[in-house]
């Protein structure tokens, strides 16, 4: 029996590796941010989420150290039997006076974040509806949900509108889920007029602010307030501490009733151990940085421009974020374009499908706050030959 499974195994693994998909973990012998090495070699990194810089700054790495110190390496236990110190309130408290929310609550992850805002929020009343390029995490939640799913051509009201107007008769509650930044695109929806037509058709708006947060808008409080609307007027904002915030973790925020609610019946919160109070200190410092510290954002802001001027003839995805993407297509070519970068001393990973639709392999590129003029020049010299 076990071994007609271990061969339904490898047979899917060899399949995979025969359309040149398989993805292996890379192991970093040191990581500086806009450096790393990787056996025994120095790389210019384009691949990491750490836009601000801060994963290695002094001071998040000394609120860690004494986080430890003060509170303990781990929370011991869930926040609702013994895992919550007094750290974790405060950064519930920060995160409030930030964004201008009634709560917020904390997660191990992103991924279990959105997993607990789609799985206790939408019931079998309700009709999720997500954009077609919705991170695996939103989707896996909406299909594990109770509710009905369907997914609207990406960044696309039109489509939406369509679905929203084919449920005005129908039985079931329609809830909209979208990203403040695609993460293999870079682009983003029109979220005043995404609101207005939620608003229109009483649907919540749900927001995965992975990669707005932090970057975008007054003292990075991210996509929502970039775009000139309240994050109050979403129904939640899911937005993780291991991108723009160079930790880990995350955190739903909103009004009191929902995160009362997921308090209550959110089962990734509820069995699973708190944060370590450690990481929680040092978000805090993160924070505290990237709200006072504009010059990180107006750094990355000056790159982007550059990377864009530079690498205008080049076929790059229409985005004006950190992430830029090369799209190559077909995903030999992908990592073959991949290979010979780093060969050059560029580390910029090639990303294919099932994270990218279908013929759509590339190259992603993330620029950083850190990254210099003359960093940037040498990618897009590199690129230019690739292309
Ligand atoms: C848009 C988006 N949502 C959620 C996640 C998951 O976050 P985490 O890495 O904290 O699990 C990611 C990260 O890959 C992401 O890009």
């Amino acid at each position: 029996m076990s071994e007609a499974k271990l061969a339904q195994l490898q047979y899917a693994l060899a399949e995979r590796a025969a359309k040149h998909l398989l993805r292996q973990p890379v192991t970093l012998d040191n990581y500086n941010g806009r450096l790393i090495t990787i056996n025994g070699q120095q790389y210019l990194n384009f691949s990491g989420n750490d836009y601000l810089g801060l994963a290695t700054a002094p001071e998040v790495l000394q609120a860690l150290a004494e986080g430890a110190t003060h509170y303990g390496a781990g929370s011991s236990g869930s926040p609702l039997v013994t895992g919550q110190h007094k750290v974790h309130q405060q950064l519930c408290d920060t995160l409030c006076d930030w964004l201008g929310v009634e709560r917020a609550l904390l997660f191990s992850s992103g991924f279990a974040a959105n997993q607990a805002m789609l799985l206790t929020l939408a019931d079998k009343q309700d009709l999720l509806l997500l954009d077609k390029l919705s991170h695996a995490s939103l989707i896996d939640a909406a299909l594990c949900s109770k509710a009905d799913l369907k997914r609207f051509a990406h960044n696309d009201l039109n489509s939406l509108s369509s679905l929203l107007k084919q449920q005005t008769a129908g039985a079931l509650q329609p809830m909209v889920v979208t990203e403040g930044v695609f993460s293999m695109d870079g682009d983003s929806p029109d979220l005043p007029a995404l609101l207005a037509l939620c608003q229109q058709y009483k649907a919540p708006l749900l927001l995965d602010d992975a990669h707005g947060l932090g970057v975008l808008g007054p003292e990075g409080s991210g996509s929502a307030t970039a775009q000139g609307i309240a994050i109050n007027d979403l129904f939640c904002l899911m937005a993780n501490f291991g991108k723009a915030l160079g930790i880990g973790g995350a955190f739903i925020a909103g009004s009191k009733t929902v995160i009362d609610y997921l308090e209550q019946f959110g089962r990734h919160y509820i069995y699973s151990t708190g944060l370590s109070p450690a990481l929680c200190a040092a978000v805090l410092k993160s924070i505290e940085l990237c709200r006072s510290q504009n010059w990180r954002r107006e750094q990355l802001q000056q790159n982007i421009s550059l990377f864009r001027q530079l690498a205008a003839e080049l076929p790059l995805l229409v985005s004006d974020t950190a992430i830029q993407g090369v799209v190559l297509g077909d995903n030999e070519r992908a990592l073959a374009a991949s290979k010979q970068l780093k060969l050059a001393g560029v580390w910029l990973s090639a990303i294919r499908p099932p994270t990218v639709p279908a013929g759509s392999a590339r190259l992603r590129i993330t620029l950083s706050a850190q990254h210099t003029a003359q960093d940037i020049r040498l990618l897009v010299q590199q690129l230019r030959q690739i292309a």
